[in-house]
């Protein structure tokens, strides 16, 4: 295993290029299930979890070759139509398979997720949905066994509250089925438009893009087609908050700011100075001033995202008041805020609030700690950079699952930082 090591206190400052998203890439890659043929996904970012996706379909008979960040997948042949639970466990997103094997094969058996560190996360609503279209599912031995004879008859489904994976798999089902499928209270999120984009340049026909109603008029084929993945927002927006935390100046380049509307916001009220372009942000936190504390409710798109609470909150640690931040999405995902004590900070955790007394911009202090999620780990990134001395995290392939070349990135904006075996 490996750590991460920096020394902070350096003010990040240049440009940094983000990469494709991740939630985006694995449901498209997962859509290229859907029908054979030579697909071609570009922007696609080289992760642990897009490699985990692109295993769980090699074991399905598909191949694949990527080419810098240009994936070619040849969905020619599904021979097999299970997703184990070594696979499953190690991504949730490896559900998401589940849809077009259905649509395809009328057969899939996905291992159950199971609980993760930030919530229990169950899928009963990607089953509900599953069973309106006329399959049967069957929990047998931790896995979901669904199958349907003939094609899935289309239907009304209104999710209790939006799920993303959920309205993804749903969508690339209802694009084979017979008949038209209405998900009513869908997700919104930016990936969500991306999955549709690619399936109406496959053949499906869609309507409501964007929106929290899609309507999808089922066809009897798609065929593989060219699709490139959006930037990835919550990339762009932790870079933008770890330039905030240092007081540094930079550019975050090949982002897209339409996609981070709640976050920008914030970060303006924060006193950050922040210009938006076509496709990049600037962010200036040199004048001096002190870091103000603003209050942040984690919402669906296109509210405050939960992927940049953990990261948001490292910020207000440093700021000169008091602020609040409700998480409604996870119910456990506050892990980061025992490892941000460590380094200095002063936050209270009452059920689904955190109460952040601020400790001003110069209050963390370097110190060795653990990584325990995603999100959570890149929030440690960032108090970090800020932090007076070394700070130690262990257990960054947690990182290492959503963030491209992180080390290399953060290196070109001045910080100082590498990995080293634990
Ligand atoms: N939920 C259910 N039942 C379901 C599905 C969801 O109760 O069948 C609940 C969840 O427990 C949660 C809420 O609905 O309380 C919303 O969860 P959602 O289904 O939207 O989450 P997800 O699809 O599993 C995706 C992202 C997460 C991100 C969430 C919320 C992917 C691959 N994952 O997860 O990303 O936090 O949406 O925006 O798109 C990350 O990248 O670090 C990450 C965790």
């Amino acid at each position: 295993m490996e750590k991460l090591i920096i020394e902070g206190r350096k003010p990040l400052f240049g440009n940094v290029q983000i990469s494709g998203a991740k939630n985006a890439a694995l449901p498209l890659i997962a859509a290229t299930l859907l029908t054979g043929g030579i697909h071609t996904l570009t922007n696609v970012p080289d992760l642990r979890d897009t490699r985990t996706i692109l295993r769980l379909l090699e074991s399905l008979g598909i191949t694949w070759e990527r080419q810098g960040a240009t994936l070619r997948i040849d969905s020619t042949n599904v021979t097999y139509s299970e997703a184990s639970y070594e696979l499953v466990k190690t991504m949730r997103a490896s559900v998401l398979v589940l849809g077009p094997l259905l649509a395809r094969l009328g057969k899939a058996k996905v291992s159950l997720p199971g609980g993760c560190a930030i919530g229990a996360r169950p899928i009963n609503f990607h089953i509900k949905g599953f069973e309106q279209f006329g399959v049967t599912c069957r929990l047998e031995q931790g896995y979901v066994d669904a199958e349907i004879d003939g094609r899935m008859q289309g239907c009304s489904i209104c999710f209790d509250v939006p799920s993303v994976t959920g309205t993804e798999n749903l969508l690339m089902a209802a694009t084979l089925a017979q008949g038209t499928t209405i998900i009513k209270n869908a997700a919104r999120e930016p990936e969500i438009g991306n999955l549709v984009d690619m399936l109406i340049s496959m053949g499906a026909d869609i309507e409501g893009r964007g929106t929290d109603c899609l309507m999808i008029h089922g066809v009897e084929r798609l065929h593989a087609a060219e699709n490139e993945i959006i930037p990835d927002r919550i990339e762009t927006g932790t870079y933008l908050i770890a330039i905030a935390a240092t007081a540094g100046a930079a550019t975050v380049t090949h982002c897209n700011p339409r996609h981070l509307p709640s976050l920008l916001d914030k970060l303006r009220a924060a006193g950050m100075m922040v210009t938006e372009m076509e496709n990049a942000i600037t962010l200036d936190a040199t004048g001096g001033g002190h870091i103000k504390s603003v209050d942040i409710t984690t919402m669906p798109y296109p509210g405050y995202p939960t992927d940049l609470q953990a990261q948001f909150m490292a910020l207000m640690a440093l700021s000169e008041g008091v602020s609040m931040v409700h998480e409604t999405i996870f119910e456990n995902r506050f892990m980061h805020v025992a490892e941000l004590h460590r380094m200095g900070a002063d936050i209270t955790i009452d059920g689904h609030t955190s109460v952040i007394k601020g400790i001003g911009r110069n209050g963390f202090n370097g110190a060795p700690v653990m990584a325990t999620d995603l999100r959570a780990s890149s929030s440690l990134v960032i108090a970090g950079l800020a932090a007076q001395g070394r700070t130690e995290i262990s257990r960054i392939y947690h990182l290492e699952r959503g963030y491209e070349r992180m080390v290399e990135k953060l290196t070109a904006l001045g910080a100082i930082v590498w990995k080293e075996k634990e």
